[in-house]
């Protein structure tokens, strides 16, 4: 049995993770399209499954206990690999993990996803993507956490978050790493299940947001 099955390994947030998870003594299943982009990161408790999203990739999902959802068409593609990867693909994970009997999904979502109406046009298709998506997992029956990370940035974490959004768009913003280490407390946790999460860069320990407390952080989103 494999402790977490997790999907889009080789982007910028899931290596991280990967790498934390490990570092937790999870057992960790990495599905990668190119398993060389994986080659730096060598330890027993990781297996690499290379699989392409746009194909069948339910067989990742045999012995897993929990699926984390990471992947993302990326800002240089079109609307289509859109469609296919951060819509289609999210949603087959989530067919998949029912089919296996997984019991917990992480989604890496996004800010706005929650009304992309309210953005600019230009990611409304990214935003509707991501919603449908999360959506899916929402009514799918699974136990789930879903992350609505601002604009990513590449520098380091600071162990910190808010959950409530700036209202500069400038602060709308969360490093990479700190949301590989939401990831790693949504696994690791009971205290996020079936809610949204938020992050922006914040003042507050990330850990605080996935207590399992009756009484939740305001900006704390529960749905
Ligand atoms: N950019 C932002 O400001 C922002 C804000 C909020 C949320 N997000 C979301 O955060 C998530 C992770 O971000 P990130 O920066 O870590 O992304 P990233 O570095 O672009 O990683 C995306 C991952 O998806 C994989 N992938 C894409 N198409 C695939 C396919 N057909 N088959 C298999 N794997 C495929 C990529 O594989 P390869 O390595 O082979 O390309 C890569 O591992 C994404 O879902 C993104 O939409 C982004």
């Amino acid at each position: 049995m494999t402790n977490v099955l997790i999907i889009g390994a080789s982007g910028n947030i899931a290596k991280q993770a990967t790498t934390m998870l490990i570092e937790e003594g999870l057992t960790v299943k990495a599905l990668v399209r190119d398993a060389g982009k994986l080659s730096d990161i060598q330890h027993p408790n990781l297996s690499v499954f290379e699989k392409d999203l746009e194909d069948d990739f339910s067989t990742a999902f045999e012995q897993c206990e929990q699926v984390v959802f990471a992947a993302g068409s990326g800002g240089n593609t079109g609307a289509e690999k859109t469609l296919l990867i951060d819509l289609w693909a999210a949603r087959n994970a989530v067919e998949y993990a029912k089919q296996h009997g997984t019991i917990r999904f992480t989604m890496v979502s996004s800010v706005g996803a929650d009304d992309p109406d309210a953005l600019p046009s230009a990611i409304r298709p990214y935003l509707v993507a991501k919603h449908m998506a999360d959506e899916h997992l929402k009514l799918s029956g699974l136990r789930y956490t879903i992350l609505r990370p601002g604009t990513l940035l590449d520098e380091p974490g600071t162990g910190k978050i808010q959950t409530i959004k700036p209202e500069s768009k400038d602060d709308v913003v969360i490093p990479r790493e700190d949301v590989a280490t939401a990831i790693v407390k949504a696994v690791t946790s009971t205290g996020s299940e079936n809610r949204i999460i938020p992050l922006y860069r914040g003042t507050r320990d990330i850990a605080d947001f996935f207590k399992p407390t009756r009484k939740r952080f305001a900006g704390s989103v529960t749905e």
